[in-house]
């Protein structure tokens, strides 16, 4: 059977936007990245996310969780594979294309330890969005040469495409450097307040509004609830529901979805 490896990195609280894209796997391991996070935050800092990280998947259910600094396998299996790597190849990557000039080593050779990740995880598919697509064509091109050097035969890994573009509370991609995230385990008045910010226009709950796909608050709906979603699409096209109304439904459908996850966590 397919198993799928589901990677995400520590580097800030843990919002909307990471649980879609978790939840887009099916039958997955869920990595949790530190050691990829060291290359761009303070130890403290990585520490103190991936305790909260952990704390997260286990509040929502998700197993088996694989903590990467605790997996001495990946270490292993990423020194055994760095004597495969050009370093031309690497600097080509978008994760060395995306630093700003100076990235360290841990970063440059980010996608070799990420092919470690898959490598020890036994899994045979990885979910990863778009911008990682050119990091798992090398790890297909890595595993292949590791096997042909070492005598191994790890599983060639397939991408499995997850979109990793749900909307932020702005309008633009919901991402922690935008500060437009909904986090899944911030105190219920900060939720409240930040659904309540959403951007929206001024047109009167009666107006029709056959653009109400575009609405953001819709669109954050849509994600985590599509049958919810459903039901409040034909009342806002013909003008039986206003945006203030949509919020409220999608503040409650946040609290019903991941009432019992934030009592789990221990969040007020
Ligand atoms: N590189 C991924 C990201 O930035 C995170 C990641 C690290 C990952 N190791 C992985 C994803 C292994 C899938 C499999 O989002």
């Amino acid at each position: 059977m397919n198993k799928t490896l589901t990677g995400i990195k520590p580097t800030g609280e843990f919002h909307l936007g990471n649980y879609v894209t978790l939840n887009a796997a099916q039958n997955a391991t869920y990595l949790v990245a530190d050691l990829h996070a060291l290359n761009a935050l303070p130890f403290e800092k990585v520490t103190e996310y991936r305790t909260d990280l952990i704390k997260a998947l286990n509040a929502l259910g998700y197993s088996p969780i694989v903590v990467q600094s605790e997996t001495p396998k990946i270490m292993e299996l990423y020194t055994y594979l760095l004597p495969l790597v050009s370093e031309g190849v690497l600097h080509r990557m978008h994760a060395y294309k995306a630093s700003d000039g100076t990235p360290n080593m841990g970063l440059v050779t980010y996608p070799v330890l990420m092919t470690a990740d898959i490598m020890a995880s036994g899994c045979t598919h990885v979910a990863v969005g778009e911008d990682q697509i050119q990091h798992l064509e090398l790890a297909r091109d890595l595993v292949a040469k590791y096997n042909s050097h070492y005598k191994t035969s790890f599983a060639i890994p397939e991408a499995q495409i997850v979109s990793s573009t749900l909307v932020g509370t702005d309008g633009r991609k919901m991402s922690k450097s935008y500060g437009n995230t909904l986090p899944l385990f911030a105190p219920e008045a900060v939720i409240r307040k930040k659904i309540k910010l959403i951007k929206m226009d001024s047109r009167a709950p009666s107006e029709e509004k056959p653009d109400a796909e575009e609405n953001i608050a819709y669109q954050i709906l849509k994600a985590i609830s599509p049958s919810v979603a459903a039901d409040t699409i034909t009342p806002l096209k013909e003008g039986r529901m206003g945006y203030g109304e949509l919020k409220t439904v999608l503040t409650n459908t946040f609290f019903d979805l991941f009432g019992n996850a934030r009592k789990i966590y221990g969040t007020t």
